[in-house]
């Protein structure tokens, strides 16, 4: 029985030394590339990438680099990092008597965005609107750019912000810290989002490539989900050519609900050339080492120990993703002997804490029958150390 008490406090030391082992490993693989400064890109005016060959690397070297864009987002392997500033949007409220410009550029649809909208807080600078625009699936495939846990969403959009310092979306996007899209990720659900009427209504007014259409100004911020303090956040690129590896990324958690009357109108309205304007999303590109954080912590977003390989393999085609919608969709059904989480850890922890506890419990107890017992039997005094010391 004094055995036992011994053996309790070195598996306590080894758990200890776990934990250390595990905060030491975690914050030393932190190998963050970031953007690399981009080659002298081709000057051509040629617009000829598309979306069906993208091997865009051929007239555009950046498309092939390091740290492009999109990503799928492996909440188990994201590193929570709470002190990431929350995101603070200035002049998104715009006036009706603002006239903003809605283009079919002949990849998307962008609203163009005045000036006079920005990021004021939540980076170390500060960040000024561009446009905003779409990307999107057909009948057969859903089109998010952004995948989360190899779940491709319905459709993904992107709010072009460049840095103020630069002044112009131009210069700033071949700079390293130039640019910073917020994207926001798309579920069918089973109500119209009234609030992109603005811009869906107006989609047969540009169905040809190179046609522009003016609409009032309205609240850009119902265009965001409600909770823009839950985001992923890592440096990656434009998502189309000339692919600079320029942009920090936030990609936030909580998704938008359109109909899926809406998300037929973006699929089939547009034009480029002859055909539809459809399925204009960019494959996941390869991590590379890149750390994507996320601002909160959940057990699924706990950053596993050891290091595997990037995932690419999880361009999935899983509609069902974008159409259930529910929570379950980012838990994770694949067990991996080698993944040990954080939420692991302290689960374990607490379960052997609470061992020792029962069990030093069990302990004094049943001293303190012994000593009743042989008190009552012989009458003689008998030394007695607390088992409770075992706890300290
Ligand atoms: C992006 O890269 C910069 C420069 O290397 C680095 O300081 C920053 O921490 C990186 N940010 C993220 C989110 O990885
Ligand atoms: C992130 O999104 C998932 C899927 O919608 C949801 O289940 C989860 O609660 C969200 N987490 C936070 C912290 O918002
Ligand atoms: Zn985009």
């Amino acid at each position: 029985m004094l055995r036992q008490k011994h053996t309790t406090p070195s598996i306590m030391q080894r758990l200890v030394f776990l934990i250390l082992a595990q905060l030491l490993t975690t914050g030393t693989c932190d190998t963050n590339p970031g953007p690399e400064h981009e080659e002298k890109h081709e000057g051509n005016m040629l617009d000829h990438w598309n979306y069906e060959d993208q091997d865009w690397s051929k007239d555009h070297k950046l498309c092939n680099g390091k740290s492009q864009s999109p990503i799928n987002i492996d909440t188990r392997k994201t590193l929570s990092d709470k002190t990431l500033p929350v995101i603070t949007l200035e002049g998104y409220k715009l006036p009706e008597t603002e006239s903003l410009t809605l283009t079919n550029n002949g990849h998307t649809v962008a609203l163009l965005l005045p000036d006079s909208m920005s990021i004021s807080s939540g980076f170390s600078q500060k960040y000024v609107a561009a446009q905003l625009h779409f990307h999107w699936g057909s009948e057969i495939t859903p089109g998010s750019e952004h995948t989360v846990d190899g779940i491709q969403f319905a459709a993904e959009m992107h709010v072009v912000h460049y840095a103020a310092k630069y002044g112009s979306l131009a210069e700033a996007a071949q700079k390293a810290d130039g640019l910073a899209v917020l994207g926001v990720l798309f579920q069918v659900g089973p109500q119209d989002n009234k609030n992109y009427d603005y811009i869906f209504d107006k989609l047969q007014d540009v169905a040809e490539k190179g046609v522009n259409v003016h609409i009032p100004g309205f609240d850009i911020n119902t265009l965001l989900p409600s909770q823009l303090y839950h985001f992923f956040r890592y440096n990656g690129s434009l998502t189309t050519p000339p692919c600079f590896q320029t942009v920090t990324w936030t990609v936030f958690n909580e998704t938008v609900q359109i109909s899926q009357a809406q998300l037929d109108k973006l699929e089939t309205s547009l034009k480029t050339g002859d055909r539809t304007l459809d399925s204009n999303f960019r494959h996941v590109q390869p991590l590379n080492g890149r750390t994507v954080f996320a601002s909160f912590s959940s057990l699924a977003s706990s950053r596993r120990i050891v290091p595997k390989e990037d995932s690419t393999e999880s361009e999935g085609d899983d509609k069902s993703g974008s159409e259930s919608g529910e929570s379950g969709i980012y838990s994770n059904n694949r067990v991996d002997g080698s993944y040990f989480t954080l939420g692991d850890m302290l689960a374990t922890i607490f379960g052997i804490l609470f061992g020792c506890t029962a069990l030093a419990f069990v302990i004094y107890v049943m001293k303190q029958r012994k000593r009743q017992r042989s008190n009552t039997e012989t009458g003689q005094k008998v030394i007695y150390k607390p088992a409770a010391t075992t706890e300290a």
